[in-house]
């Protein structure tokens, strides 16, 4: 057997699984994920979502029942999101400030019973609107910046006042984020904090989203507010001037092919950051498990872990079922 002289050998370092423990880099932990959940009304009802294997719709009950299984197995934060009955949606989205309305419901009845968990709520239109998109209208047909943050922030005071922890604009509008602290602050809740969806581009990869929240454009895109996928220096720009408005946490969505602005913006900034690892990349590896080409939870392991490496330190994914006991 030749034996080459080779004092520089990387495999020294992976022998045995002690060794790479030892200098493993990046560490998935329970604390970094936060689980989104569809809620709807009614009681005892879960609706499976076709193009989300694994993933549900809830009434506030069963949620709860749900939220308490996570919580046994470590996970400390969750993020809601409303599946509204067609005839509450209109033009003006205005079920979005109903006091009595699901979303702030939810956020009371979960905080009663688990006061240590971390909630968030999605602060944005489109649950709400008859045509689909995050903001109203202007005479012109056009989404109306100004108009929507003045409604955006009736929103979040409700969940506010709700009991939420971060109120997590995920729009896109210029300008949400100094109006939501401001509209925050000047009603008594400097603790309540931001999670600024601030690098969300119009992605393809919502298809599934849309199929949980029945939810269908009436019109157009969203790219008009959502950012084009073939912009990273414009991802910077938005993070950091919601940084600059008083964002608490950034978010760069969808995750897995964006990591290159993950990792730029990590760069930039010293505030945590978020990923949303979104519905299609859920769906598709779910897709390709069922067809048997792959193991899903090391498929969403691996997924996970790379999130992390890039540099997020949080991340939203519908996959913690899949990847919860390999922590
Ligand atoms: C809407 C919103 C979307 C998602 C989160 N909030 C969809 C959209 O912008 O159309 C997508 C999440 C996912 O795909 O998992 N404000």
């Amino acid at each position: 057997m030749t034996q080459l002289f080779l004092p520089i050998r990387p495999r020294r370092n992976r022998r045995s699984p002690a060794i790479r423990g030892m200098v493993q880099e990046t560490e998935l932990n329970a604390a970094d994920l936060i689980a989104p959940f569809f809620v709807i009304e009614g009681e005892n009802i879960e609706e499976p979502i076709v193009s989300m294997p694994g993933v549900s719709r809830y009434s506030i009950d069963l949620l709860l029942e749900k939220i308490g299984h996570l919580c046994a197995k470590g996970i400390q934060a969750i993020a809601l999101f409303p599946v509204l009955e067609v005839s509450l949606r209109n033009l003006d989205g205005n079920e979005a400030w109903n006091e009595e309305g699901l979303i702030p419901r939810a956020i009371e009845q979960i905080k009663a019973q688990f006061p240590h968990l971390c909630i968030i709520s999605d602060i944005a239109l489109d649950p709400y609107t008859s045509h689909g998109h995050d903001g109203i209208l202007n005479e012109k047909g056009e989404i109306a910046n100004d108009a929507t943050i003045e409604r955006l922030c009736k929103m979040a005071l409700l969940h506010a006042q709700a009991g939420v922890d971060f109120v997590a604009p995920s729009d896109m509008m210029d300008g949400r984020v100094k109006a939501l602290r401001e509209a925050l602050d000047a009603n008594g809740f400097e603790h309540t904090g931001i999670l600024a969806y601030s690098a969300k581009y119009a992605s393809a990869l919502y298809g599934p989203f849309r199929d949980a929240m029945q939810v269908s454009l009436q019109f157009g895109d969203k790219k008009t507010y959502q950012m084009d996928p073939a912009n990273s220096r414009e991802a910077l720009r938005e993070a950091l001037l919601d940084e600059k408005e008083g964002a608490d946490i950034l978010m760069v969505k969808p995750a897995l092919y964006y990591l290159d602005v993950i990792a730029k913006l990590r760069e930039q900034t010293h505030l945590p950051i978020a990923a949303y690892h979104v519905s299609g990349e859920y769906a598709m590896v779910m897709a390709a498990a069922k067809a048997g080409y792959l193991d899903a939870s090391k498929v969403f392991y691996e997924a996970l872990l790379s999130i992390k490496r890039a540099g997020a330190d949080l991340i939203f994914t519908y996959a913690i079922d899949a990847v919860i006991d390999q922590l």
